[in-house]
């Protein structure tokens, strides 16, 4: 960070780094937050494919459902903004399951965590860092790569992130998935989310979804403006256009090197000794 209005970018909430985005009041507030039984929270890392995620959901739900922003975004109106929309809530959020406002686990919500290789997750994230006006300015790869690794980005420590929901895989009220196997046959875990989430939907519904959901047909619809440019599923940014990167799996082999490789495996093995990941 290299000046005053750079630092007033982020603040630093319960030891988790968020940007203006997300004012203090609302992230006190969100322990009183009121659930209701049918919303659905979609949580994610930030840049491990929420957007792809929400497409294939509203989708799913053929336009009964309303896509909220993420609930840690927005000052302290915005939870009577959400308790005024009388149609089913999706809710994204990048919250970890520790600062989750009790009520969703109460009322067992129903909730779908999407994960990413951490490193393509750390890539992605880095570019984002550098489009994004709304974050600080990050000269080069490896001083982020430094960076992601301590867990001084925005909303945190990927690994603490993780390890915070798969302490819950086995809740059943929270489905697991990951963008690779989204890539590999996006049929399958569509089919996956509306056994889920209790929808009916035909094999040709699901072709229908999948084909609209592709990476080149996002990209587009939010290059024409098909869909409403400034309604983002992340608290970083309001523009739509930062999103559509490259959309691929292996993209942290043109980033690492060797070297960096061989540390981020290090931190990995050591953080993740408990995990199944
Ligand atoms: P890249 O930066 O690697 O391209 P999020 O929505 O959580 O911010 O994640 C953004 C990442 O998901 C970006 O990754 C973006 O390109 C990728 N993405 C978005 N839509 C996608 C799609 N339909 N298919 C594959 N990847 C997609």
């Amino acid at each position: 960070m290299s000046n005053t209005s750079e630092t007033e970018l982020i603040h630093m909430f319960k030891g988790i780094l968020f940007t203006a985005r997300s004012s203090p009041e609302l992230l006190k507030s969100l322990d009183t937050f009121d659930a209701r039984e049918d919303d659905v929270l979609l949580v994610s890392y930030p840049k491990s494919g929420t957007h792809w995620l929400a497409g294939v959901i509203t989708k799913l739900y053929n336009a009964q459902v309303t896509v909220t922003s993420p609930i840690e975004f927005g000052d302290i109106s915005k939870l009577e903004e959400l308790n005024k929309l009388s149609s089913k809530r999706i809710i994204p959020t990048h919250l970890d399951y520790n600062m989750l406002p009790p009520n969703f686990k109460n009322k067992k919500c129903k909730m779908i965590y999407i994960s990413r290789n951490p490193k393509d997750t750390a890539v992605s994230m880095y570019h984002y860092y550098r489009d994004n006006p709304n974050l600080p300015t990050i000269d080069t790869w490896p001083a982020f790569f430094d960076l992601f690794l301590k867990g001084d980005v925005v909303c945190g420590s990927w690994f603490d992130h993780f390890l915070s929901w798969e302490e819950h895989e086995n809740d059943k009220n929270i489905l697991f998935l990951f963008y690779e196997d989204m890539k590999k046959n996006l049929p399958k875990i569509v089919k996956e989310i509306s056994l889920f989430l209790g929808l009916n939907v035909s094999d040709n519904d699901i072709q229908d979804i999948c084909k609209k959901s592709s990476f080149s047909q996002m990209k587009s619809d939010t290059e024409k403006e098909n869909s409403d440019p400034s309604h983002t599923v992340c608290a970083l940014t309001s523009n739509r256009k930062l999103i559509f990167r490259k959309g691929a799996v292996g993209d942290w082999k043109n980033h690492f090197t060797p070297k960096q490789n061989r540390k981020f495996e290090e931190i990995f093995n050591e953080k993740m000794k408990l995990s199944k990941m």
